[in-house]
């Protein structure tokens, strides 16, 4: 079994193989659709672009459907939530199917999708998906979504976590240079997840808006014990 990373979706090159693939966008995708299925909706579905959610929102029926997802961060006028994790209670979202679009996340996601297997991660599920791999032998890639088409250093930590979770603290030969890169900074951020986060790019821009609870809130290692997984272009449990 093989392990790398890809720093932004370019990396993938359009075509997820028959590897195994773990698809992060720790601010805030990722840890929204765990949130989500955790609280009881019944499936997540990624699409592109605003008019496609609106499309398939009316496909699977109004009184079953909840729009949801952001544009610069901020939620989209007309859909019902926006990509805060906090929203999705079990109140708003117990029984509906979600259509998400977001500007990374949803489409690292559908893109991770294409894959043999693919799982949803980030901080509030690490220890999970690390036991999620722990008996795939198939070759194992980590899909970050980062930001616009450049590296998250979020995300990068998160899949160090997961890596050295699985295979222990040391790189090892074999592994390539994002692998090593993801694992070393892991260990400098392990114990000062919050604080990094709200350095990022992305967790300064939801501070600027106002959603600061939310950076603290996808900086909580292990929350939950789920793994979403991807098929057919849904996500669920
Ligand atoms: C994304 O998919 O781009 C994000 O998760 C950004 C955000 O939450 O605002």
């Amino acid at each position: 079994m093989t392990i790398d990373v890809a720093f932004t979706p370019a990396e993938l090159g359009g075509n997820a193989g028959d590897r195994t693939i773990v698809v992060i966008d720790v601010l805030r995708a990722t840890s929204t659709i765990l949130e989500a299925l955790v609280n009881g909706a019944q499936a997540v579905v990624p699409v592109e672009s605003v008019e496609a959610a609106v499309a398939k929102a009316q496909e699977i029926g109004r009184d079953l459907a909840l729009l949801c997802g952001e544009r610069d961060t901020k939620p989209i006028p007309g859909f019902q939530l926006g990509n805060s994790p906090l929203e999705f209670t079990p109140d708003t979202v117990s029984g509906r199917t979600l259509v998400m679009t977001t500007t990374n996340g949803t489409r690292a996601v559908a893109l991770g999708g294409t894959g043999e297997r693919c799982l949803v991660a980030s901080f509030l599920n690490a220890g999970a998906v690390a036991e999620a791999l722990r008996d795939d032998e198939q070759d194992l890639l980590f899909l970050c979504a980062g930001r616009e088409g450049r590296f998250a250093m979020e995300d990068a930590v998160c899949a160090g976590s997961i890596v050295r979770r699985l295979v222990g603290d040391r790189p090892r030969r074999g592994m390539s240079d994002a692998v090593i890169t993801s694992i070393l900074l892991s260990r400098r951020f392990e114990r000062s997840l919050p604080s990094m986060l709200r350095k990022t790019v992305a967790g300064r821009r939801l501070i600027e808006l106002g959603r600061a609870e939310d950076v603290a809130y996808c900086a909580s290692a292990d929350r939950h014990d789920k793994v979403p997984v991807v098929r057919e272009r849904r996500v669920t449990l």
